[in-house]
C-alpha cells in the first residue's frame, strides 16, 4: 500500500542546536545531511528510498545532496527525488536545502564531463528537469578539471546563481591550493563559495592537512562526505560481509577486498570505545567528524530509515575528551600492529 503524502512531524525542529552556520554565511545546515548517491537509483526500491527520505525529514534533516550521475543508472537518483518532491515534499520546498553537482562523467562526447561552461550549465538544466525544481540551493563543481581554466568553471557557477537556477555555489574534492584560488575568483565574481565537500572520516583524514585551515580562514562551510567510510565505520562488517550490504551489492565503489582484516580489526577496537561512550560505532564515527570545528555537516548515506535514526542521534554527543581522541589516533595509526 502506498503511504499517504508526507505530513511532516511537528517535532522536526525541536532541536535548534542541530543546525550549524555554514562558515560565515547566513545559511544553516543540519549536523547530519542525507546523500542520495546510493540507495535512491532506478535499480533501488522506490518505497524504501521514500521511507528513508521521509524519516530523515521528520528527524530534522533539511539537506538532501544529489549529483547529475547518481543512480544507477545515471540521473535516476534525481528522478527518484523528483518523484519524492511530487509525492511528499512539494509543500516543504522552502524548508529544504537541495544540492546537485556536475563534474564527473554524465553523457557521451566532449561536453558531458569535467568543468567547461557548456557542460556545467547544460547539466544543471537537466538536473532541474529531472527533479522538477525551478532552482537548487547549492550547485557544486564536483571535482577539479585539470584542463579547463578555473575562471571558466567559476564563471559557469556564477552564471547558475545569477540566472536564478542556484542560490549558492560550492566545490567538491578541490585540494587546498586550488580551493583558495577558486574561492578568490568566485568572490571577485560576486557569487562567493558557500561550501566545500571533501571526503572526511576516521580512515581518510587528508582534509586535516591544509584544507580545513583554508576553509576556516575563508569562512567557508564544510560538508564531509562518506563520514562512515561507506559503512566500514559501522557495525556492518564487524563479523563478515552481509548479503544486503554495499560491499556485497555494489562492487564498483566498495569492493569486498576493501574489507581487509586490518580494517575489521580497527573497526572492532573503535566499536569497543564507542560502547564505552554509550554510542554505536556509526554514531561515534559521525561525532568524531562533527567534533572538527571546520565541519558544518556530516553527509551520510543510508539504506534504511533505521540507519538514519541511529545516525541522527550522533548529534547528541560530539564532545571527546583527550584520552578518547588519543585512543582513536592510536587505533587508527598505521604503526599500530594488529593481529591479522
Ligand atoms: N562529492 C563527492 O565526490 C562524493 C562522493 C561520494 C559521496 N558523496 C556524497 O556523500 C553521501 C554519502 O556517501 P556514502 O553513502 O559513502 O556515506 P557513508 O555514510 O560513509 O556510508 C553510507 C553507508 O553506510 C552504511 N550505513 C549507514 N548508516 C549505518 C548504520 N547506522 N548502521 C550500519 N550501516 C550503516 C549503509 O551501507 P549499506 O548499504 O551496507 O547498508 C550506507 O549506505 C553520498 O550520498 C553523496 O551525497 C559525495
Amino acid at each position: 500500500m502506498i503511504p499517504p503524502p508526507c505530513l511532516a512531524s511537528p517535532s522536526r525542529y525541536d532541536r535548534p542546536d542541530f543546525y550549524r552556520r555554514c562558515g560565515r554565511w547566513g545559511l544553516k545546515l543540519p549536523m547530519i545531511s542525507l546523500g542520495l548517491w546510493q540507495n535512491f537509483g532506478g535499480d533501488d526500491v522506490l518505497e524504501n528510498s521514500r521511507a528513508t527520505a521521509r524519516r530523515a525529514f521528520d528527524l530534522g534533516i533539511t539537506h538532501f545532496d544529489l549529483a547529475n550521475n547518481y543512480g544507477p543508472p545515471y540521473g535516476s537518483a534525481e528522478e527518484t527525488f523528483g518523484h519524492l518532491m511530487a509525492s511528499d515534499f512539494r509543500p516543504y520546498r522552502d524548508e529544504m536545502i537541495i544540492s546537485t553537482k556536475a563534474g564527473y562523467d554524465m553523457w557521451p562526447g566532449p561536453y558531458g564531463n569535467y568543468g567547461s561552461r557548456k557542460y556545467l550549465l547544460a547539466s544543471l538544466d537537466q538536473s532541474l528537469r529531472r527533479m522538477g525544481l525551478s532552482y537548487v540551493d547549492i550547485f557544486y563543481h564536483h571535482r577539479p578539471d585539470p584542463e579547463t581554466p578555473l575562471e571558466e568553471t567559476a564563471g559557469a557557477l556564477a552564471q547558475a546563481v545569477r540566472s536564478g537556477r542556484a542560490l549558492y555555489t560550492g566545490i567538491s574534492n578541490y585540494p587546498p591550493e586550488l580551493t583558495s584560488r577558486m574561492v578568490a575568483i568566485l568572490r571577485d565574481l560576486g557569487t562567493p563559495c558557500l561550501i566545500h565537500q571533501p571526503k572526511y572520516n576516521m580512515f581518510e583524514r587528508t582534509p586535516e592537512q591544509g584544507l580545513f585551515e583554508v576553509l576556516s580562514t575563508e569562512g567557508i562551510g564544510c560538508i564531509a562526505f562518506s563520514p562512515l567510510a561507506q559503512g566500514m565505520l559501522t557495525n556492518r562488517y564487524l563479523s563478515g560481509i552481509p548479503a544486503d550490504s554495499r560491499a556485497a551489492r555494489n562492487r564498483r565503489f566498495l569492493k569486498p577486498e576493501q574489507i581487509t582484516p586490518e580494517i575489521v580489526h580497527k573497526a572492532r577496537a573503535l566499536n569497543e570505545l564507542a560502547k564505552a561512550r554509550g554510542q554505536s560505532l556509526s554514531q561515534m564515527a559521525l561525532s568524531w567528524v562533527l567534533r572538527q570545528p571546520a565541519v558544518t555537516s556530516a553527509l551520510i548515506g543510508a539504506s534504511s530509515p533505521t540507519q538514519v535514526e541511529e545516525n541522527v542521534a550522533a548529534a547528541n554527543n560530539t564532545k571527546f575528551d583527550s584520552g578518547e581522541l588519543e585512543r582513536i589516533d592510536q587505533i587508527l595509526s598505521p604503526n599500530t600492529s594488529h593481529p591479522l
